[in-house]
């Protein structure tokens, strides 16, 4: 499998504070690989120094073979996207508004068409509400519509902010499903989560983080039959 980001002993701080210490990952191409952590891990901070919107302060990030783009819009061009906590959609835009600000650095017509399609395959419930504003959306239907928008740039590697944020059990099961297709589609995906056992249920590998430091890693398998990690750290 060949590697398609490589994050190498970076650290990232807020005014004095260190939020990241010394973290390294790899990601391989067509992987599902999880980062879980309790709240203030630093889960969030790593994603935003990954999509540029945060400063990393030591190490690197590399990404597809190459030094990963400097600016955030640039970041966005090389082919990774993030679909940010707490969803972050336009209330005052519609639906299909939403969708087409994902793909707003794309010129390629015909693509943009087919890729519009394929999302409403994948969520039949947006193209039933294309028309209607974002903020009149369920919030299972907004998590869909983060997702899809983020998809509409055509990622190859889509980082995904605790998306079963707030949702019921059986809107969360729905979403990684959905995820799980997008993988097998042939994207790459990071997802950080605080539901642990949902995210290890799709997981190929999982990267274990605490206040601000990769403590441990391995295959998902491995902590999916260690009950006391998945207790001391994670929490159901
Ligand atoms: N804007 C900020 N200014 C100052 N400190 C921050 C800021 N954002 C996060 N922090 C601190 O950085 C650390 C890591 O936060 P981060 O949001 O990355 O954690 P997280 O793992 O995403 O947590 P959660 O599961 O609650 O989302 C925490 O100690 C947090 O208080
Ligand atoms: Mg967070």
């Amino acid at each position: 499998m060949s590697e398609l980001l490589n994050v190498s002993h970076i650290s990232a701080a807020y005014g004095g504070i260190r939020a990241l210490r010394d973290v390294s990952l790899t990601i391989g191409e067509g992987e599902i690989v999880s980062v879980l952590g309790a709240n203030g891990a630093g889960k969030s901070t790593l994603l935003k120094c990954l999509s540029r919107e945060m400063r990393i302060t030591e190490g690197e990030i590399r990404f597809a073979g190459r030094p990963l783009a400097a600016k955030p819009y640039a970041v966005v061009e090389s082919g990774m996207v993030i679909v940010p906590e707490g969803r972050q959609i336009f209330t005052k835009l519609t639906v299909r508004e939403n969708l087409m600000i994902g793909c707003c650095q794309r010129r390629d017509k015909e693509g943009i068409a087919k890729d519009e399609e394929r999302v409403y395959t994948l969520f039949p419930r947006l193209l039933e509400r294309r028309d209607q504003y974002g903020g009149l959306l369920s919030g299972g239907e907004q998590q869909m519509l983060a997702i899809a928008r983020g998809l509409m740039a055509r990622p190859k590697l889509m980082m995904l902010d605790e998306p079963s944020l707030g949702l019921a059990p059986i809107i969360v099961s729905q979403i990684l499903d959905i995820l799980k297709d997008i993988n097998s589609g042939g994207t790459t995906i990071l997802l950080v989560e605080q539901n642990a056992r949902k995210a290890l249920s799709i997981s190929d590998r999982v990267y274990l983080m605490n206040v601000g430091s990769i403590i441990r890693e391995g295959p998902a398998e491995a902590f999916r039959n260690d009950d006391s990690l998945v207790n001391a750290y994670l929490g159901g």
